[in-house]
C-alpha cells in the first residue's frame, strides 16, 4: 500500500483551523487506502523557542488532538517524532547533500528568521526544511498531504531525494505533495489575505479546535467582510467572504457554488450565523474527545510508545541502507 506521512509542530496550545483544514482533516480518509505514519514534530518546534514543560504538554495535546479528529492509531502509526531517532539522522546525511543557497532560498525560512533578527536565528531553524524531507524520506513516503504553505519544503525533499538516488544509488521513494487546491490555505479572519497562523496579528483573526464553540462563533461573527453585499467567491475583490466560504465548504464537502447559491440574495451577517454553526458541528466533538483523552495521559503515552516502536520498524532498514551507500563502516 501507497505511504503517507505527515505532521504538524506542537508550538501551540490548540492546533487552528488552518491545521485542520488543510491538513489533519485531509489525513483522516487517506488511512482507509494507505499506510500511513502522522507525528507529532517536537524536533521542528525547537527551532524556535519553547518552555521544556510547556512543549512535553503540547506534545501530548497535539496527539489527542490527532486521535480526536479521526486518526486511528490501530490503522495508522501515530507517534512522537523525538521518539523515532531515525529521522535526526537520516536528517544529518540529508544536512550533508543540500547546498547552503538552496537553503538560504527557503521562503519560510526567510520570514521567520527576519522577523526573529537574522543574528538571532539559529542553526536549527536553517536546517528545519532539511529535517522535514528526513521526516518524509525515512518512511519512503508516497504522498504528504499538507498546506500550500510547505510547497516548497515538498520541492526541496524531492530534490534531495533525487540527488541522494542519482549520488548513491536508488535509496528512497520520490514523494509528492498532496495539497488541496481550495482549502489548502485558510486566511486569519481579520486580515484575509494573511494566512491563518498562531502568530496572528489580531488574537480574534484565529480559530482554534479547543476553543470553546461560543468564542470561534463570536470570532466568525466578527470577521472582516468585504465592501458590497453581495456573496460570492473571489479572491481578489472580496478576500474575506471568499476565506469564508472556502472554510464553509471544506467543512460541509459542499462545492463553494452550491453555498453562494443557498445565500443568494442574504446579508454577509446570515453567511456568518451559518458558518458558525458549522464550525461548531464539526470542532465541538473534536473538542470533547481531545479534553476526555488528555484525562487519561498515562493511556496517550502508550498509544505514543505503541507508534514509535512501530515508526522504528517502518525505519531502520532505510537508514541502514543510507549509512551503508555513504560509507559508513558498518559496527561490527
Ligand atoms: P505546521 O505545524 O506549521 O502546520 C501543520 C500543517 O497545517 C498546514 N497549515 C495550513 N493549511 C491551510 N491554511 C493555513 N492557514 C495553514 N496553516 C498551517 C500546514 O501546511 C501543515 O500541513 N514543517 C511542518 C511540519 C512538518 C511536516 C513534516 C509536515 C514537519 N515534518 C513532514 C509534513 C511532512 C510545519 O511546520 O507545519
Amino acid at each position: 500500500r501507497p505511504r503517507v506521512v505527515s505532521g504538524v509542530q506542537p508550538s501551540a496550545d490548540s492546533l487552528h483551523l488552518g491545521n485542520y483544514v488543510g491538513a489533519v482533516r485531509n489525513w483522516v480518509d487517506m488511512q482507509d487506502d494507505n499506510e500511513c505514519v502522522f507525528f507529532v514534530a517536537d524536533l521542528h518546534a525547537v527551532t524556535t523557542d519553547q518552555d521544556p514543560a510547556t512543549l512535553a504538554q503540547r506534545t501530548r495535546v497535539t496527539a489527542a488532538q490527532y486521535i480526536a479528529a479521526g486518526i486511528d492509531p490501530e490503522r495508522s502509526t501515530l507517534l512522537v517524532q523525538s521518539h523515532v531517532p531515525e529521522h535526526a539522522q537520516l536528517a544529518w546525511a540529508l544536512n550533508c547533500i543540500t547546498g547552503f543557497g538552496e537553503a538560504s532560498r527557503m521562503t519560510q525560512f526567510k520570514d521567520k528568521s527576519a522577523k526573529q533578527g537574522a543574528e538571532n536565528a539559529t542553526v536549527g531553524l536553517f536546517a528545519y526544511p532539511v529535517l522535514m524531507a528526513a521526516d518524509i524520506l525515512i518512511y519512503q513516503a508516497h504522498q504528504v498531504p499538507v498546506g500550500e504553505d510547505q510547497r516548497q519544503h515538498l520541492e526541496l525533499t524531492r530534490n534531495l531525494a533525487q540527488r541522494f538516488n542519482a549520488r548513491y544509488g536508488d535509496t528512497f521513494v520520490v514523494p509528492e505533495a498532496k495539497i488541496l487546491a481550495e482549502s489548502a490555505k485558510v486566511y486569519d479572519l481579520q486580515s484575509p489575505t494573511a494566512k491563518m497562523s498562531k502568530s496572528a496579528a489580531a488574537e480574534s483573526g484565529l480559530l482554534r479546535l479547543l476553543d470553546p464553540a461560543k468564542q470561534n462563533a463570536k470570532k466568525i461573527k466578527s470577521a472582516v467582510t468585504d465592501d458590497g453585499t453581495e456573496i460570492r467567491f473571489d479572491r481578489e475583490a472580496k478576500p474575506g467572504i471568499s476565506n469564508l466560504l472556502t472554510i464553509y465548504s471544506a467543512l460541509t464537502a459542499r462545492p463553494v457554488d452550491e453555498i453562494v447559491a443557498e445565500y443568494e440574495g442574504r446579508m454577509y451577517g446570515h453567511l456568518k450565523v451559518g458558518l458558525a454553526e458549522v464550525v461548531t458541528e464539526t470542532l465541538e466533538p473534536i473538542r470533547t474527545r481531545a479534553l476526555e483523552l488528555l484525562d487519561d495521559p498515562a493511556e496517550l503515552d502508550r498509544i505514543l510508545a505503541r507508534g514509535a516502536e512501530k515508526g522504528r520498524e517502518l525505519s531502520v532498514a532505510t537508514l541502514a541502507s543510507v549509512y551503508d551507500r555513504m560509507g559508513f563502516l558498518s559496527r561490527a
